[in-house]
């Protein structure tokens, strides 16, 4: 196993980094290939494993040596040439694996087979699928769209096409990046796959960076393990801190804390690691509070030929996320406007001005919050409206501003510390959008007044 890692790392560094991300090619290193091995049951059923993206073979290699003596069919795709030996090399080595590489584009082999003969054959897979774009005419796409699914990310397509291709009770296990939980591009992926697996495990990293420190990836990774057509049960959540798994420990959840009964977007939510686990909020919707929050409706290149620099004659208050940095200033130097036209073009994208509660959609992830808010006193700015750039998100109460008590109280709320750990139990990503913020529950009006106070 030692040489496996040494040409795990011999191979990476031979190559440039815009040969990599063209393939996706982010490689597993052993410790993490061996955790996710040891995820598979074994029974002695004879074993047809798929290894798709099989990179120099580091994921079989594991799953090999945790499977025993038991016999192994694998599938290696690997459409780079330059693994090939490296590769055949690793497969070689394993006694208890009978191998066949496949020098093919896996997503247009599997298509291909799926149409010729319907037969899911894998019992196992264990994937690190690459990690890629496609747009919206690629090959990939279209043929992945065969399978039921559009997606604009490889890695989706990918697992698609591995658990197409899976016997029933196959187990599933893949390293993702952790965007496909909750990100809006991902919603259709989720229902096919949650359509179609059991989710039986999810694997966390607590910090980012570090299932992959040597490639310097800064995604988010999980490890998944799905059972193909299994019955939804609870879920297993594990975390570590990185991939010595040093400290490893899990809990486990209903599969209704995961994904939230009646969600339409159909979330993944993964509590954070260490978090306690009656990690919850109490109150009601932002709706019963006759309260909505929209994302800033000026977008600030469709309207660049009405922004001022400093505010003229007929120009109201437009506000960026840097107009609140460290507290409200404005108008403030720098590159960003302070100012837009009112007229016929601009009108319907300002709200009148008044007391808002505003939070930045982007926040950077050394950043100790994910939410931060601010209010916007009524008649801090000039003028009779105000416009916000579409890097907000603003608190509003039909498109007006809110009584100022409860704009206080309730960015007392969205600043607290409850609401930033529920927040990252289904947030792997620093983006906060209005959705986001709807989805939460928030107290009563009389409590949000009390906060006010405080
Ligand atoms: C993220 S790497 C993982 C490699 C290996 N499984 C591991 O865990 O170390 C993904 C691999 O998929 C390969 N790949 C990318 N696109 C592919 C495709 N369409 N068909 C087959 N392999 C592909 C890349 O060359 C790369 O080796």
């Amino acid at each position: 196993m030692a040489d496996i890692e040494a040409r795990r790392l011999n191979a990476t560094l031979g190559l440039g980094h815009d040969h990599r991300a063209a393939y996706g090619q982010f490689f597993t290193p052993q410790t993490v290939a061996r955790f996710m091995a040891s995820l598979f049951d074994f029974d002695d059923v004879p074993i047809e494993l798929l290894d798709p993206g099989a990179g120099i073979g580091s994921l079989t290699a594991a799953f090999a040596h945790a499977a025993g003596k038991r016999k192994i069919h694998a599938s290696c795709f690997e459409i780079d040439a330059h693994f090939q030996s490296d590769l055949r090399k690793t497969l070689q080595d394993l006694p208890n694996v009978n191998a066949t590489v496949l020098a093919l584009d896996f997503i247009e082999a599997t298509v291909r087979k799926l149409t010729l003969d319907g037969r899911n054959a894998y019992t196992h897979v264990i994937a690190n699928p690459p990690y890629k774009k496609i747009g919206t005419t690629s090959l990939a796409r279209r043929l992945v769209s065969k399978l039921g699914l559009e997606t604009s990310n490889l890695y989706a397509a990918f697992m698609a096409c591995a658990i197409a291709q899976s016997a029933r009770n196959a187990q599933i296990v893949a390293i993702v990046p952790r965007s496909f939980m909750n990100g809006p591009y991902f919603k259709a992926f989720r229902y096919w796959l949650l359509d179609r697996v059991a989710l039986v495990r999810i694997h966390l990293f607590d910090r980012r960076d570090m299932a992959f420190a040597d490639d310097k990836v800064l995604q988010e990774n999980v490890i998944l393990k799905m059972v193909a057509g299994g019955e939804q049960g609870n879920v297993v959540v594990s975390s570590s801190a990185d991939d010595s798994f040093a400290d490893l420990h899990e809990h486990v959840l209903p599969f209704d804390e995961i994904v939230t009964p009646g969600d339409a977007d159909l979330f993944i939510h993964v509590p954070a690691p260490r978090a306690p686990r009656s990690l919850t909020l109490k109150g009601g919707s932002l709706q019963e509070l006759d309260i909505d929050v929209c994302t800033g409706p000026v977008v600030d290149f469709r309207l660049r030929e009405h922004l001022q620099s400093q505010p003229l004659e007929g120009s109201v208050p437009m506000l960026y996320a840097a107009h609140f940095s460290g507290g409200l200033q404005w108008p403030r130097d720098g590159r960003k406007p302070n100012a837009i036209s009112v007229n016929a073009q601009t009108r319907s994208w300002l709200m009148p001005n008044g007391c808002y509660v505003v939070t930045r959609r982007f926040t950077s992830k050394e950043e100790k919050r994910r939410i931060v808010a601010h209010v916007l006193p009524a008649n801090a700015l000039p003028g009779e409206r105000l416009g916000f750039e579409n890097h907000l998100n603003v608190f509003h109460r039909s498109r007006h501003g809110l009584p100022e008590s409860v704009a206080k109280g309730l960015c007392a709320y969205l600043n607290s510390q409850a609401v930033d750990d529920y927040f990252r139990t289904f947030s792997g990503h620093t983006q906060v959008n209005a959705t986001d913020l709807r989805r939460l529950k928030y107290p009563s009006i009389s409590e949000l007044e009390a906060m006010a106070n405080v």
